[in-house]
C-alpha cells in the first residue's frame, strides 16, 4: 500500500528525508511557511511522488509527519491537523537562532518534550535531529548491509516509536531506542552521538565555519547500532543550547 509522508518544513533536513523517503516507494507532501507556491522547483526536481502543500494540509495528508523547522517555530505547527498522528521531531534548540527558552536552559524539560507539550493529540518521536542532511543521505544503505548506521529515537509511545524504526528501516537506517522523551537529552546537540561521529575525522586546523562547510560535503562514516548506543549511554546532561559565552546576546523568539 502506498504511504504518505507529510513535511513541515522542507529546508536542509526535510529534503533529505523526502528524497529517502520517495527512493523507498512513500509519497511525500511537502511545506514550508512561505506557501506551495515557493516549493515548485523543489518538487518538480523530486518529481511524480512529490507534492506541495499547506503545513495542515501536510500534516493530514501524512501517515507519519515530520515536523522540521527551527525550534523557534515549534509553537506555530498546525496542532489540530497534527492531531492522532505520530510526529517525528527533528528539531534542535540552538539559542543564537532561536532565542532563550527558560524551560530549556534549566533542563526543565528536552526540547522534545517541550513540542509534545505543545501537540497533546500527537505521538512525538525524536528522530533525524543528529545528523547532518548531507550524511543522513549519503550514509543510508539496505537493510542488512554491513555498513548500515543507526540513528537514535526516543518517545514515550512504543507504538509510535516502532512506526518511527520502520520508517528508519525503509530509508536505509537501523533505529536505536534511547528511551522517553525526558531522556532524549542523550541525543541532543552537544552530546557524543550528535553529527560528529558521522561526518568522522575532519582535516586539521579547520575553523567552527570552516568545519561546516566541510561538514557539509562529507560522505560521512559508518555509525553501527553498538556505537549508537555507547555513545549515547556516555552521555552526561549539560546546559541546553550550550554554554554561554560570557556578554553573549541572543535574538527574540519569533
Ligand atoms: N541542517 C541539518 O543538517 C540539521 C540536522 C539535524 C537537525 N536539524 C534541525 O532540524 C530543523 C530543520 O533544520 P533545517 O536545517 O532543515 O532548517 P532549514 O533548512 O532552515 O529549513 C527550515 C524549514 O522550516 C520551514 N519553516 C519555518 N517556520 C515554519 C513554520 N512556522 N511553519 C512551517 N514551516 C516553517 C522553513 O520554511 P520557510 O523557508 O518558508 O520559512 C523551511 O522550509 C531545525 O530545528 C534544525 O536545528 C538540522
Amino acid at each position: 500500500m502506498p504511504r504518505t509522508l507529510g513535511l513541515i518544513g522542507s529546508g536542509n533536513i526535510g529534503t533529505a528525508v523526502a528524497r529517502l523517503a520517495i527512493t523507498a516507494g512513500w509519497d511525500v507532501v511537502l511545506s514550508n511557511s512561505r506557501g506551495p507556491e515557493t516549493l515548485t522547483d523543489l518538487v518538480t526536481d523530486l518529481g511524480d511522488k512529490a507534492r506541495a502543500a499547506t503545513p495542515a494540509d501536510a500534516a493530514r495528508a501524512g501517515d507519519l509527519v515530520v515536523a522540521t523547522v527551527p525550534l523557534y517555530a515549534y509553537d506555530k505547527l498546525p496542532v489540530d491537523a497534527l492531531a492522532g498522528k505520530t510526529v517525528l521531531d527533528t528539531l534542535n534548540y540552538y539559542p543564537a537562532r532561536d532565542g532563550r527558552i527558560a524551560e530549556l536552559d534549566a533542563n526543565d524539560l528536552t526540547s522534545s518534550a517541550l513540542l509534545q507539550r505543545s501537540l497533546p493529540g500527537s505521538r512525538v518521536v525524536k528522530v533525524f535531529n543528529n545528523i547532518g542532511a548531507h550524511q543522513l543521505f549519503t550514509l543510508a544503505r539496505p537493510a542488512g548491509a554491513p555498513d548500515r548506521s543507526a540513528l537514535p529515537i526516543a518517545g514515550d509511545d512504543p507504538a509510535a516509536k516502532k512506526e518511527a524504526a520502520d520508517l528508519l528501516d525503509a530509508l536505509g537506517w537501523d533505529a536505536v531506542d534511547t528511551g522517553t522523551l525526558a531522556e532524549s537529552w542523550r541525543s541532543e546537540p552537544e552530546t557524543p552521538v550528535y553529527v560528529k561521529p558521522y561526518a568522522g575525522e575532519s582535516p586539521a586546523g579547520l575553523s567552527p565555519l570552516e568545519w561546516f562547510g566541510w561538514m557539509q560535503g562529507t560522505p560521512g562514516v559508518t555509525v553501527p547500532a553498538a556505537r549508537v548506543r555507547e555513545l549515547t549511554e556516555s552521555a552526561v546532561r549539560g546546559p541546553a543550547g550550550g554554554v554561554v559565552p560570557e556578554g553573549a546576546t541572543f535574538p527574540e523568539r519569533r
